[in-house]
């Protein structure tokens, strides 16, 4: 029916209300998305905790995923879904841009930065152990493999995108093996990249510098192993306004998960009060990467239309308008 099946995964908490918002724009801007539902609620298989082999299926026969928010537990418990997922498709980078949005008011005007997350190790490969009773171990793994491989996606990313900058964000001072792999792998992958600029900054320099005044960063795109980019991307995302506003997409060679990366606010789940704006510029990053772009920039239009006008928003927005409401005023911008 010349129609692309995308796997929806709407999450936890307000996940489905979100999930909802986007389906209705969808389908009203004539988007040719099929969605195709799928429980990824853990099972137990062989002693292990896994994601349901028909959601694996359905993300490998796909190839692209939208996902709402997954609650992640703390401390004990099994391992967050979050993370499962990305290693289960191997989704190496993680893409987290974050644009000021005309009509919110930040102390920061003209945002516009763009961060690479390496998704699959550092502190994320989930290695830890007690040494003896009152001392342990979490083990921060980097890999020439993966560091290149990232690094050779921001490369081109930028290329893409048309930035002709690329810096990779570090501690090598400290770090001097880790991160020192993952500057030198740097280093050696920006040779093949003539025609982008590369250096490179110690990762509190940039917080300091970024939250004086982000705008040397907007022809940029800075690059950095997983734990420094989960920390700056949510710093980036409070200087435009909370994770409620910003997308993130996490790719792999085989298939991609785009996801927003607030948390299930269980506190106003199913009340019809969330803000469906990060799911929905994440749902947006996957037709731009699907190639859909005139569906991409006609819904993108409407949003970012009806967020300035700052009429029908939500209540984090500082708005009345329910979860539903909002949806319509971005339809009816559409038209
Ligand atoms: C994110 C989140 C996740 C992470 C959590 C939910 C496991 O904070 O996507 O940034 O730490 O990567
Ligand atoms: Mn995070």
């Amino acid at each position: 029916d010349g129609k692309f099946t995308v796997t929806l995964i709407e999450g936890d908490g307000i996940g489905p209300e979100i999930s909802q918002s986007v389906k209705d724009i969808f389908s009203a801007a004539g988007a040719p998305i099929k969605w195709e539902p799928v429980d990824v609620t853990p099972v137990l298989k062989d002693g292990k905790t896994v994601i349901p082999d028909e959601a694996i299926e359905s993300v490998t026969k796909n190839y692209v995923a939208l996902k709402g928010p997954l609650a992640t537990p703390i401390g004990k418990g099994h391992v967050s879904l979050n993370l499962t997922l990305r290693r289960t498709f191997n989704l190496f980078a993680n893409v987290r841009p974050c644009k000021s949005i005309a009509g919110y008011k930040t102390p920061y005007d003209n945002v516009d930065t763009v961060l690479i997350r390496e998704n699959t190790e550092g502190e994320y490969s989930g290695i830890e152990h007690v040494v003896i009773d009152g001392v342990v171990q979490s083990i921060k793994l980097i890999t020439r493999e993966a560091s290149e491989r990232v690094l050779r996606f921001a490369f081109q990313y930028a290329e893409d995108i048309g930035r002709s900058k690329v810096r990779a964000v570090h501690k090598a001072t400290i770090m001097k093996m880790s991160d020192g792999l993952f500057l030198s792998t740097a280093r050696k992958i920006s040779q093949d990249y003539p025609n982008i600029e590369f250096d490179a900054e110690l990762l509190d320099n940039t917080c300091l510098k970024m939250v004086t005044d982000p705008t040397p960063y907007n022809d940029k795109v800075l690059v950095m192993p997983n734990l420094y980019g989960d920390i700056l991307s949510d710093m980036c995302a409070g200087l435009i306004g909370g994770l409620g506003l910003t997308p993130s997409g996490n790719i792999g060679d085989e298939c991609s998960i785009f996801e927003a990366v607030h948390g299930s606010a269980p506190d106003i789940a199913g009340k019809g009060l969330a803000n469906p704006t990060a799911l929905l510029l994440s749902s947006i990053m996957m037709l731009q990467h699907m190639g859909l772009h005139d569906y991409a920039d006609k819904i993108q239009t409407a949003i970012f239309k009806v967020l300035a006008e700052g009429k029908t928003i939500t209540g984090d927005l500082g708005g009345k308008a329910k979860t539903h409401e909002y949806a319509s005023a971005v339809i009816k911008a559409m038209k």
